[in-house]
Parts: C-alpha cells; structure tokens; sequence
C-alpha cells in the first residue's frame, strides 16, 4: 500500500480538492441504481471485489465510478496508505496515549520477515512466546491434563471481561459454536449488575469450572468485582460440597486451579491471587477493542482449539496482507470505509447496519458497535484541534432473518438513508432439509439454508431496486394504498459472501471492519485507539457510589437531578 510517507498532522479532508469535487458529484448525484445497472451491465461484476475468503459486492451502492475515483483520491490525500504504514512498523499513531497500535502484528505468521522491532520490544517474539503459552494451557484444559482443585477436569471456561475483553472472545465464541470441543463450554461475564454472575455460574460446578479474567489493565471495575464474585462462590461451594476445608491454605490452592488471567497488568494479577505462572499477557499497543487475537482470546483458544485458532489468526492476516498489497481501486476495506465516509459526509447518513444471514454471528453487531464507535466517536482529531467533519456513524444490526420481521421496514420505506452490510456464508455448519415442506412454496426436501440465503439475496435486491407504483397497481392494488406499497428502492447494500463460517472467515470479517474503521478514522483526522470518552462515567460511578450507599454528604455534593433520583431510589431500596 506503499505511496507516502505518514503526515503527523492530520490533513484537513475538507480543503481537499477530492471533496470538493465529492461535494459537486453529491449535488448533482440523482441515484437510480435500476438505471445504473440497465445502462452499465459490467456494473456488478466491476464492483465486486475479493479479499481472502471474502466476496464482496459493492455495487448497490449509491456510488458512480466518479464518485469512488474522487473517494479514493481522497484516501491520498489525507495519506491513507501512509498511516496504515506508520500503524503496521509501530509509529505512535495513538498519539494521546502515546503508544504504537500493533494489533495487526498478534496475527503476523512465526518468522515474519523482515523481523519487527518496535520501541526496542522484539514484537514477534513476544507474541509468539505468549501465544505459546496459550496454546500449551489450551492443550492441557481440552485434554483433561489440567484439572481442578479436587482432581476433576474442565467443563466449563468462565470469562471474566468487559468491552474489549468481553465482546470479542463472546463473538467468536458464538460465531465457532461448531467448532467447540464437545464436553467444553464457556460462558462470559461481562455487567456489573450482579445478576450476570449469579445467572452464568448458578448450575455450576465449581470443582469443573475454571476462571478466565480477561482484563488489559487489571482495574476495570466490573471485571474486578466479578472476579471476587466467582472467587467468593468457588470459595463457598467447594466447602459446602465439601470438596475443600475451609482454610486459607485450601483457599489459595483452589484459585491456583481455577483461576487464570489475562492481562497487561501482571502486577495487579498476582495481587489478585492469581499465579504469575497462569497469566497470560500482552502489550499496551493491543487496544481493548482490537484484542480477541491477542490472549484475550485465551477462552477461545481453550473451546475450539490451537490448530483453530491458529487458523482465525491466519484470517486476520489475510486481510492485512489485502489491505497492504493492494492498490486503492480494489482494496475492500479502504473502499468500504470510503463509502462509509461517503454516506456520512456527504449524504448525512447517521447509522450503518450490519445484517448477518448467519445466526452463529449473532454477537458480530454487539462487537462492531465497540470496534467502530469506541474507535471513531471523537471529536477532536489527533493534534486535540476540532473535527472539521461529521465522524463516526452509529452501528448496530441483528441477525436475518429475525431483523427482517423486526426493522427493515423502516430500511426499506423511512425517511432515513442507512447503509447496510449484508453478511452470509455458502455452507452452513448445520445443513438441514425441511423433509415435508410446507405442500406450496417450500418443496419436500428443501435447503433450509438456501431458503435463509433466498431472503440475503432478496432483502438487497429489494433494497437497491424497490417497487414503482406501476408495478404495485400492476398487481391489482386498490389506487388507494399503492402509495404505502411503493418501494423507492435506491438503499445502499454491500453484500459479504465467504465460503462458509470457518475460524479463518471470522478472523477475516474483524479484521476486515478493524480496517475500515482505520480508513475512517484517517480521513477524519482521528486517533481510532484511544477512548477517553468512556472516563468520566467511570469516575463519577465511584464518587456517587457513597452516596447510593446512603453518605448524606455524598448525596449533598451531587446535582439537583441526581440527588432527587438517588434520595428515590433509597426510598424505593427494599433494605
Ligand atoms: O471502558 C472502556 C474500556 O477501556 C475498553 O476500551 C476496554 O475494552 C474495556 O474498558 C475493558 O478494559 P480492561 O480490559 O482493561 O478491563
């Protein structure tokens, strides 16, 4: 990807001739993708693209070709391949934490060339010499070689994690449910509200149950209290099964087998109680968000298997190596971020949903929201000086079909403009025949995962090419409702086709929605990997929590507001 060297100071994207010339095309854009299509019949084929695995076809979106030759202009100018440069050899592009951002060096391949040295640290080997680790651990837990306190082997990994050390190892999880060794499940604690923990843990086994907690810094609040949670359960059933004295000796000896840790902070681990020797650890250059291939994986790791995991590795990479040897004009994730910009900055759209057709990935719109708006919901850029754009849209998303029945409507006829991404695989893992069919329609016999695909295909053409009311009246319609049965149609769609849902797809799907959101951050003038935002709820929960506790003086120092809705919860508090 190779063009420019990196600018430190972000490029103003506005004062760019490429927007300027964006925003004419954008005032004269009349989109008509039936049109389109009619006169322009390489259109779908030209703007399909691949990565790894991925086919991804962007041409029902609302982009001419002039229209993406001046987005990708624009990836120039504000120095996209440069950046991703700077990101890969470990320049400090978060540049309020002052750190280098390495995700894409947790999935390099064992002896990458040429070796990478950042700030001194042989990256490759650490990453190696941990994922090792894991793997040796994973190895033990999945052939019984680990066992609990009174000799029982593993059943059931906990992760113990919030945001970055929760959303991904649970979406990857969900989305390689086929793969899990059977008699091995894991389960994920995430809230703070205490329910979370008492409902994953309440059919437990303690003396089968093993802990990961999943912490980069070690002090996240919820993740900490939760971790003294379980430990306190494990404590309390063992004894009252029995399986333990009630000693501290007996205490220590079963978190020594029923508790690991991931984490930066291997300090604060050991303080924890945890044994050094059972932690697993990475670098601060890992953001929360982009760390499911790091450690944080380690739950992962255990339920499907090194060799899998392995292989999601080997997809990330795939992609990394996609978004750097390939020139703009093919490069998926650049040319989806670029829409992206498109559709924010110049066509006001406020929201972007991903639709996956495949239920395994259930969780992979909960993961995106961390990714892209952690990552891009700022408002200053990089040098702390004001955005001078829009920037990060709101993402969300629930699996087809059950969206379809939920709130395509407002997709397909609201007032809103929103982009959606429509993600399904070849070969399910679970292919089953309807053996009676329904007498009509669905045939004796029929792929249920085809007629699950007929709805992918059909939602996008549906989307791009709409309904007019000739055709409504066509079909006999009272003239008085053709109006609410007319489609616009003109909603943008990318549709993502992958062979099927295999580790190596899923890593290629995370790292393919990691570096579109680099591509946005980069025109915005945004450093991605920071996320300050999330500071001062945090702070101000452990000042009011006095006053919620029932500090008089606590509850006097807070506003109006909060002190009325305090002083009622109190009043509402049972005990
Ligand atoms: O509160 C936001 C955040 O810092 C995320 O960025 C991070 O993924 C999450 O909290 C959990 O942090 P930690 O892994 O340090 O517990």
């Amino acid at each position: 990807m190779t063009e420019n060297s990196s600018a430190s100071a972000p490029v103003d994207p506005t004062t760019t001739a490429a927007w300027a010339a964006l925003n004419s095309l954008r005032d004269g854009l009349e989109p008509d993708l039936r049109g389109w299509f009619a006169a322009d019949p390489g259109r779908a084929e030209r703007l399909t693209l691949e990565a790894g695995d991925l086919t991804v076809d962007l041409s029902k979106n609302l982009v001419t070709d002039d229209v993406l030759a001046r987005l990708v202009e624009l990836a120039r100018d504000v120095d996209v391949p440069g950046r991703y440069d700077a990101m890969l050899r470990g320049d400090h592009i978060n540049v309020t934490e002052d750190r280098a951002v390495l995700h894409t060096a947790l999935r390099r391949p064992d002896g990458a060339e040429p070796e990478l040295v950042v700030d001194g640290q042989h990256v490759d080997d650490d990453v190696h010499e941990v994922l090792g680790r894991v793997y040796e651990f994973a190895d033990k837990v999945r052939s019984g070689e680990w066992t609990g306190v009174t000799g029982k082997r593993v059943e059931t990994v906990v992760n113990i994690g919030i945001g970055g050390s929760d959303l991904g190892p649970v979406m990857v999880y969900e989305a390689l449910k086929p793969y899990v060794q059977p008699g091995l499940e894991a389960r994920f604690v995430s809230n703070i509200d205490p329910s979370d923990v008492y409902e994953k843990t309440a059919d437990l086994d303690p003396e089968t149950t093993l802990f990961i907690v999943a912490s980069k810094t070690f002090g996240t609040l919820e993740t900490l209290t939760n971790a003294r949670l379980a430990r306190q359960w494990l404590w309390e059933r063992l004894v009252a099964n029995g399986a333990i004295e009630d000693t501290d000796e007996a205490r220590t000896a079963a978190v020594g087998k029923h508790f690991v840790a991931v984490s930066t902070a291997l300090d604060k681990v050991a303080a924890f109680g945890i044994d050094p020797a059972n932690a697993f650890g990475f670098w601060d250059w890992v953001g929360g968000r982009y760390s499911v291939d790091s450690a944080i994986g380690t739950s992962v790791a255990i339920a499907v298997g090194p060799d899998a995991f392995e292989e999601f590795l080997a997809g990330f990479h795939a992609i990394d190596e996609h978004v750097r040897t390939t020139p703009l004009e093919q490069n998926v994730p650049v040319l989806m971020g670029l829409l992206n910009v498109w559709y924010t900055n110049f066509l006001d759209a406020h929201t972007h949903a991903v639709l996956p057709y495949a239920q395994y990935l259930h969780r992979f719109p909960a993961y995106l929201q961390q990714l892209t708006m952690e990552s891009n919901g700022k408002s200053v850029r990089w040098d702390g000086t004001p955005v001078v754009t829009e920037t990060g849209e709101v993402f969300w998303g629930e699996p087809g079909t059950n969206g379809q029945h939920a709130f395509y409507q407002l997709i397909h006829q609201g007032t809103r403009l929103i982009p959606a991404d429509f993600i399904a695989v070849a070969n399910p893992a679970r292919p089953l025949k309807d053996g009676t069919g329904d007498g009509g329609a669905v045939a004796a016999g029929a792929d249920v995962h085809a007629l699950f695909l007929a709805n992918f295909f059909a939602q996008t053409k549906a989307l791009a090419f709409g309904k007019t009311a000739d055709e409504v009246r066509a079909e006999g319609t009272p003239e008085a409702i053709v109006p609410a049965r007319v489609f616009s149609g003109n909603r943008p769609t990318t549709s993502i086709l992958a062979p099927a849902l295999t580790p190596s797809v899923v890593g290629q799907l995370i790292a393919l929605y990691e570096h579109i959101t680099f591509v946005e951050g980069t025109v915005w003038g945004i450093d991605s990997f920071d996320q300050w935002g999330v500071e001062l709820g945090k702070k101000l929960a452990l000042e009011i929590a006095p006053a919620v506790e029932g500090d008089a003086a606590a509850l006097e120092a807070q506003d109006p507001s909060t002190q009325a809705l305090i002083a009622k919860y109190l009043e509402l508090r049972e005990s």
